[in-house]
C-alpha cells in the first residue's frame, strides 16, 4: 500500500530499487514502481549494434556472469548473460525470504540486459494502469560515441511520444549528464526536453549557481550538500531545480529535505518514501 504523501519532493530509484534487486534489472525497476517511487534513474549504454541498454559500467564484468566492454558486445550477446546473480553472491540480500520475489528468479527474463526500450515500455504500462512514473536517463560516456546516443535516444523516445512534454504538463521524462556537451546535444534535438547537468564537485565556473546554458535542473552530488549545503540555495536562485544523488542514508535525507530539494536519486526508495512522510 502506497502512503499518502506528506511533502513534495520527489523520490527516484537509483538503478531501480537498486539496494533490493539487482540495478539496472526489470525486477529493480519494478520492485520500484510497486514501492511508490515518483521516477527510475538508468545509465544508457550503445551496444556494438547501436542498441540502448541500461548498464553503468563501461564492462559487465561486475554485474553479470560475463566479460567485455558494452560497446564491444551485440544485444544477442548480452542477451545470454545473467545480470541477476552477482548480487546474490556477493551476500547482499542472501538472508531476504523477498529474494525470489525481488530478483525475478523464478522469471528470467527480469535479470537479464534491460534495453532502454523495455524499460519505456515498464514507464508507458506503469503509467496506463493509473501510476505516475517519470524517468530520468544518463547518457554514459556520450563524447566517445560522437552524438550517436543522444540521436539513438532522441529517435527511440520519439517512437513512444515522450521527445517532449505534454501540452498538459510536465515531461515524463529527463536526460541528465556529468557530460555539457551531450546535455547540449539533447536540446538542439529536443529544445523542451529538461536536462540535469549532474556535477560530482563545484567547478569554479559554476560557483555561482548557474549552470550550462538551456541547463535547468542541477544534479549535485550529496557529498556537495554536506561540505556546501548553501549551493542549494544559489542554485534556486539561479532558478534551478535541485535533484542530488545517491542518498541512502537517514541523516542524508534529512538534509535534503531541510535544504529544500526537489528530487532525492536513491537505492532504497521505499524506505526515504516512508521517512519522509514522517519528517
Ligand atoms: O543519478 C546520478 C548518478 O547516477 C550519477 O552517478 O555513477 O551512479 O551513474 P552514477
Ligand atoms: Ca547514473
Amino acid at each position: 500500500m502506497t502512503l499518502a504523501r506528506q511533502h513534495q519532493i520527489q523520490v527516484v530509484a537509483h538503478r531501480g530499487a537498486s539496494e533490493d534487486a539487482p540495478e539496472h534489472t526489470l525486477a529493480a525497476y519494478k520492485k520500484a514502481v510497486e514501492d511508490g517511487a515518483d521516477a527510475l534513474e538508468c545509465d544508457v549504454r550503445l551496444t556494438a549494434d547501436g542498441h540502448l541498454v541500461c548498464v553503468h559500467d563501461r564492462r559487465v564484468n561486475r554485474t553479470s556472469n560475463g566479460r567485455g566492454a558494452v560497446s564491444a558486445l551485440e544485444l544477442a550477446d548480452l542477451a545470454a548473460l545473467d545480470f541477476g546473480s552477482w548480487k546474490k553472491h556477493h551476500g547482499e540480500a542472501e538472508e531476504d525470504p523477498d529474494w525470489a520475489s525481488a530478483t525475478g528468479e523464478d522469471t528470467g527474463a527480469d535479470t537479464s540486459v534491460l534495453t532502454l526500450e523495455r524499460l519505456l515500455e515498464l514507464v508507458a504500462e506503469s503509467n496506463a494502469s493509473g501510476r505516475r512514473v517519470r524517468l530520468a536517463i544518463e547518457t554514459k560516456h556520450p563524447t566517445r560515441w560522437a552524438g550517436q546516443v543522444e540521436e539513438r535516444l532522441l529517435l527511440l523516445l520519439k517512437r513512444f511520444g515522450l521527445d517532449a512534454p505534454p501540452p498538459e504538463g510536465p515531461s515524463p521524462v529527463r536526460v541528465m549528464s556529468f557530460s555539457a556537451r551531450s546535455l547540449h546535444r539533447v536540446r538542439a534535438a529536443s529544445p523542451t526536453l529538461p536536462t540535469v547537468y549532474l556535477m560530482q564537485f563545484i567547478s569554479p565556473r559554476h560557483r555561482d549557481g548557474r549552470l550550462p546554458e538551456g541547463v535547468r535542473i542541477a544534479g549535485p552530488a550529496m557529498r556537495i550538500l554536506r561540505s556546501h549545503p548553501s549551493y542549494v540555495a544559489k542554485l534556486r536562485r539561479a532558478g534551478h531545480q535541485v535533484h542530488v544523488w545517491t542518498v541512502n542514508e537517514p541523516e542524508d535525507v534529512e538534509l535534503c529535505a531541510e535544504l529544500g530539494v526537489d528530487a532525492i536519486i536513491t537505492n532504497r526508495p521505499k524506505q526515504v518514501l516512508s521517512q519522509l512522510n514522517q519528517l
